[in-house]
């Protein structure tokens, strides 16, 4: 489950910086250019920024989401709806992604988008990220947007141990300088470790064609690339 609430502006600023995507499409483009593969599909856009550097770098890109929330530029790119546990035909393509999306589901609908994923890709690959591990997430963040102040609280931020991993659920209010209430996002899910999102891959009928360490800092909402196995990933996998 996860519901966001917050204005998209702010959400650009506070969740999807340039900086932040600029890192992960330097992953994700690497990957893609080892195999060949130009013409790809979004799953799980949001504000489709990854999508936008990624057709600025040469890719043909579609973005898709359950909703449209793209922002600015990413406007500009093709879009269509589309929800991963349901699936369906929306194009061909040689290669797919999704960037904390994956991360979103229980273990039997990761095996379930994996396998709707496939009748999109063929036999391209997809790439995903996917966090390991908890963190200590900051009580309070401060942007600025437009000249105005908001601050982003984490009122709750609760982890229960389960087998093969963790429950993770949180809620962020953000008010604006008043102190009135812009914005609520809210999300409980699964953190697997390792082995058990090996074990939905290998259900869904992938296998693993690499793996990218990266490590997740939760200050600065931005992954590091690390050359080894650190507390996330960015998982290429093709059908098997
Ligand atoms: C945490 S946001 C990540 C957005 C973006 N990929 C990014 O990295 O900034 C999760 C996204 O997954 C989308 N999403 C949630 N459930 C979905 C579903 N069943 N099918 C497709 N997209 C879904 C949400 O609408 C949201 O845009």
């Amino acid at each position: 489950m996860w519901d966001s609430r917050i204005p998209t502006g702010v959400y650009a600023r506070l969740y999807a910086s340039w900086k932040r995507v600029w890192r992960e499409v330097g992953i994700i483009e690497g990957i893609f250019r080892k195999y060949g593969v130009r013409r790809i599909v979004e799953f799980g856009c949001g504000l489709g920024r990854h999508g936008y550097l990624l057709s600025k770098r040469g890719f043909d890109v579609l973005l898709t989401d359950i909703e449209d929330r793209r922002f600015g530029v990413a406007k500009k790119l093709p879009f269509k709806r589309y929800n991963l546990l349901e699936g369906g035909s929306i194009g061909v393509f040689e290669g797919g992604y999704a960037v904390g999306v994956i991360t979103l589901f229980g273990y039997e609908d990761i095996v379930r988008i994996l396998r709707n994923i496939k009748s999109v890709i063929g036999s391209g690959i997809f790439i995903f990220d996917y966090n390991f591990t908890p963190y200590i997430d900051p009580e309070k963040v401060e942007v600025r947007v437009n000249g105005k102040k908001y601050i982003a609280i984490l009122e709750k931020n609760k982890y229960t141990q389960i087998n093969g991993g963790l429950i993770y659920e949180y809620r962020v209010r953000v008010v604006d300088e008043k102190g009135s209430t812009v914005g609520v996002e809210e999300a409980s899910y699964p953190i697997y470790n390792k082995e058990e999102i090996l074990r939905a891959i290998k259900e869904a009928g992938y296998i693993v064609k690499e793996i990218a360490w990266a490590s997740w800092d939760p200050l600065e909402y931005i992954y590091k690339p690390s050359d080894k196995e650190s507390d996330s990933a960015f998982i290429a996998i093709t059908p098997r």
